[in-house]
């Protein structure tokens, strides 16, 4: 790996990146495949320069819910590059090509790999960016740098290492932020060695295994709740499984075509362009194509399994449908959940050795990053941060950088926002957008080549 010029934030001069990209999940992964496909055709002059910032010490997707047989909800055509590039050399079947699998994959039939499969593609491509990427480094905040009163750099600065480290800055010219989402949990409900929330879910089931565990409660109806009661169920053959949901019943997840151009690269203009009513019905219309949804073929798993236990009068998988969680209490090694009814407001009290909510995540707030560079930022009537369709954070005139959101933009873009879906065409779009301001200003550019920028 090539070292990467930073400074710490002891008042040196940092080098100037093109581009600093906070986090590293499959959003800017994306984006430092594009822009290293960009910089293979520009030349010196005209390539991008660019470093990203991940948290975690090693590239990982999710991996608390790496379920073995769990498969994409995305077409592998979806992938980091191919609607962007199909002749892409970091593309799904490139990928297969070079694990020697390709023609097995064919044979296989399917659209939707395995959720670990989709996980080693992404860390193979992510291997071929490495010289990009500082892993273990925390972004914890954005600061402009302003000379005669306008916005010139973005310093972003991270941790690295112990807690008493100086942090570590690096400036840019643009910053795109890709944090992806943070796990929801019910108001006043902690995490805890009893009470997990579902990305946790592998972690915390391998402490179990020692134990014996004989009951879990499981919260939700969406796909994640769906795949930790299958999972639980399997995993743990003397252990009874509660679902318990304010629903009737899983309600599948809409995959049919016409609506799955709303995934389209196309209803992305759409969505924008949309006045702010229509935004919301589509809202609506279309929320059965992601939240809140279950795979068909799950919940027809998962009822045969229901059903199965009836015939044969053992019923370890109970669902508790119109019932919600109204109190969790944690003992000293068991966890005591009260569920009640939605129609009767009758309780039960189940006793288990873990309460798992899948209660879904929301959009980390770009606002607990930027923080200084923030107040340039323009809010909309909500107090949502207004975005270009170039995925531009919509700011003061005084500042001359670029902030770019991958996520967090449901709002204005549509419900791909948190998906894989346009992944590779928004990376595309932000590049070209990041090429087209920088060329715009050349002057600017010339002046920053003398302060250096890019790897060592
Ligand atoms: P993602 O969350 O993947 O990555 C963000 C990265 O930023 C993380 O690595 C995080 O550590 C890092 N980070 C955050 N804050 C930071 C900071 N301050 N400093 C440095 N780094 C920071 N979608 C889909 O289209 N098809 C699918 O099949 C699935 N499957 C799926 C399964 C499960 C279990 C979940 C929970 C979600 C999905 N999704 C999905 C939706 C999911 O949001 C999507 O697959 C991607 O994770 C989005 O990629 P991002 O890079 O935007 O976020
Ligand atoms: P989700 O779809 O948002 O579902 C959350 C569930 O929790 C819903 O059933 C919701 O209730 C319930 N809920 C929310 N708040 C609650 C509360 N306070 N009390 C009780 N119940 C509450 O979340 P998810 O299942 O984690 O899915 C999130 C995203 O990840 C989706 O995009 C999904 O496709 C993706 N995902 C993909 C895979 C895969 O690729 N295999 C696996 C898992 C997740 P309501 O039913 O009332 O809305």
């Amino acid at each position: 790996m090539s070292q990467v010029l930073a400074s710490d934030a002891s008042g040196d001069e940092p080098p100037v990146f093109d581009l600093v990209g906070i986090g590293f999940g499959p959003s800017n992964l994306a984006m430092a495949v594009a822009l290293t496909e960009h910089n293979a055709k520009a030349g010196i002059a005209g390539a991008v320069t660019a470093h990203f910032l991940e948290r975690q010490h090693r590239f990982g997707w999710h991996r608390g819910m790496l379920i073995e047989d769990a498969t994409m909800q995305v077409s592998f055509l979806k992938d980091l590059v191919s609607l962007r590039n199909p002749a892409s050399e970091f593309s799904f079947l490139s990928y297969l090509h070079s694990k020697g699998r390709l023609v097995d994959f064919v044979n296989h039939k399917s659209l939707f790999p395995l959720r670990v499969e989709f996980h080693d593609y992404f860390e193979w491509a992510a291997e071929k960016v490495d010289d990009l990427v500082s892993y273990g480094h925390e972004v914890v905040a954005v600061r402009p740098v302003v000379r005669d009163g306008a916005v010139v750099y973005l310093d972003v600065v991270a941790k690295a290492g112990a807690c008493s480290d100086p942090a570590v800055v690096y400036r840019a010219r643009n910053v795109v932020v890709a944090p992806g989402l943070e796990p929801c949990l019910p108001a006043g409900i902690r995490s805890s060695a009893k009470i997990w929330h579902s990305h946790e879910l592998l972690y915390r089931a391998e402490m179990l295994r020692r134990r014996a565990p004989s009951r879990f409660v499981v919260v939700g109806a969406g796909q994640s709740a769906a795949e930790i009661v299958a999972y639980l169920h399997e995993q743990f053959p003397r252990a009874q499984v509660c679902a318990v949901f304010s629903r009737y019943g899983y309600s599948p997840a809409d995959d049919s075509p016409f609506a799955n151009r709303v995934f389209d690269p196309a209803a992305v203009d759409d969505y924008f362009t949309a006045p702010e009513a229509v935004k919301q019905r589509l809202m609506d219309y279309h929320r059965n194509t992601n939240y809140s949804v279950v795979d068909l073929d799950l919940i027809e798993e998962l009822y045969r399994r229901a059903y199965q236990e009836r015939v044969l009068g053992v019923e370890r998988l109970r669902m508790m449908n119109l019932a919600r969680v109204t109190k969790v209490v944690e003992t000293a090694d068991r966890v005591q959940a009260t569920v009640t009814s939605l129609i009767t407001g009758e309780t039960t009290v189940l006793d288990a050795d873990a309460v798992v909510y899948a209660t879904g995540y929301r959009a980390q707030d770009p606002t607990d990053l930027l923080i200084d560079a923030d107040r340039y930022c323009r809010r909309d009537e909500q107090g949502r941060l207004r975005v270009a369709r170039d995925y531009r954070v919509v700011a003061a005139p005084e500042m001359r950088c670029g902030v770019y959101l991958q996520g967090g933009t449901e709002h204005s873009h549509g419900i791909t926002s948190s998906l894989l879906s346009n992944t590779a065409v928004r990376a595309g779009e932000i590049l070209r957008s990041v090429v087209a301001h920088r060329d715009d200003a050349p002057v600017e550019r010339a002046g920053l080549a003398a302060t250096g920028t890019g790897h060592a």
